[in-house]
């Protein structure tokens, strides 16, 4: 059974947490103007803010949403695939939140999340709606592509090996071995939700998918703005550079090399595979660059 040991001993600050090109200011010319302390500290901090968002759709999706799949007249079979789905996530949620507080004890003295903000009345709205997939069969989709891009980064950080922060590597390495088998049974969620709902509910979903994707996820925003803020406290002499920084993120929007980065055939081949299936989420391709309805894979 998977113990969730990422290790103990302190953190090696002296590597990054995650491959560079995984960070957004990597992606602008901003980067060419930090020294390599500074490189450093931005990639650690956004690596914390990278676990706050796996955990945030762990405990604040998934949770909700399994559990009310759960409350459902299930096959034994699924009902048991799914009870170990929701298990396995209050573990990682447990263990992202403990691996960031090992590495950045100040920053997460009183809080798990220090970067995802969400005001009580947006929790609360995601708590309610997370909780009604029958209602909001589009949060499947979303859990889907976060799990299978989750799966890709584990590789990648996996692959990087020594190169990076030896905890960061050990913590996605035990959250790969459940993931892979997370994509697996989403595709049982949507075959539930997706494919039960009436055409005209999929449309309705197909539309606030668009705008939660592009709201939420597929581009820099909030978090990954603070995570600048949180650079330029520890390194002052960024100041009077922050706001153009924050400009060049925010121009990353619609840039397609950037937005293949996130989501591409060969980051999520089995969600956009299956959302190839369903013609009223062709329109995400409009908010996801990466995704082309139809396209054959690299
Ligand atoms: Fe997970
Ligand atoms: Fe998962």
């Amino acid at each position: 059974m998977n113990s969730y040991d990422f290790g103990a001993g302190p953190a090696d600050m002296s590597k990054p947490c995650l491959p560079d090109r995984f960070t957004p200011l990597f992606h602008t010319s901003s980067w060419k103007g930090l020294d390599a302390r500074e490189r450093l500290r931005y990639n650690q901090l956004h690596a914390l803010y990278f676990n706050e968002q796996l955990a945030f759709f762990e405990d604040g999706l998934a949770d909700r949403l399994l559990a009310a799949a759960l409350r459902l007249p299930l096959e034994p079979a699924l009902s048991r695939r799914l009870s170990d789905f929701l298990a396995e996530e209050e573990r990682h949620t447990d263990m992202f939140r403990r691996l960031n507080r090992l590495y950045s004890p100040a920053l997460y003295e009183s809080e798990h999340y220090r970067f995802v903000k969400v005001g009580a009345a947006g929790r609360a709205l995601l708590d309610w709606a997370a909780s009604k997939p029958a209602l909001f069969p589009l949060f499947i989709w979303v859990m889907l592509l976060q799990e299978e891009r989750a799966v890709y980064y584990s590789r990648e950080i996996i692959r990087s090996g020594d190169a990076l922060e030896p905890h960061f590597v050990a913590a996605h390495r035990l959250h790969l071995a459940d993931e892979a088998g997370h994509v697996r049974y989403d595709e049982d969620l949507i075959a539930l939700f997706w494919a039960g709902a009436s055409p005209r509910l999929r449309a309705v979903n197909a539309r606030l998918l668009r705008w939660a994707l592009a709201e939420f996820f597929n581009t820099p925003k909030r978090g990954t703005l603070s995570v600048l803020d949180e650079l330029c406290r520890e390194f002052p002499r960024l100041a009077p550079e922050v706001p153009g920084m924050k400009r060049e993120m925010l121009a990353l929007t619609g840039d397609e090399d950037y937005e293949r980065t996130l989501y591409s055939r060969g980051i999520v081949p089995k969600a956009f595979s299956l959302l190839d299936q369903w013609p009223e989420l062709a329109q995400l391709s409009k908010v996801m660059m990466g995704y082309r309805p139809g396209e054959a894979a690299a």
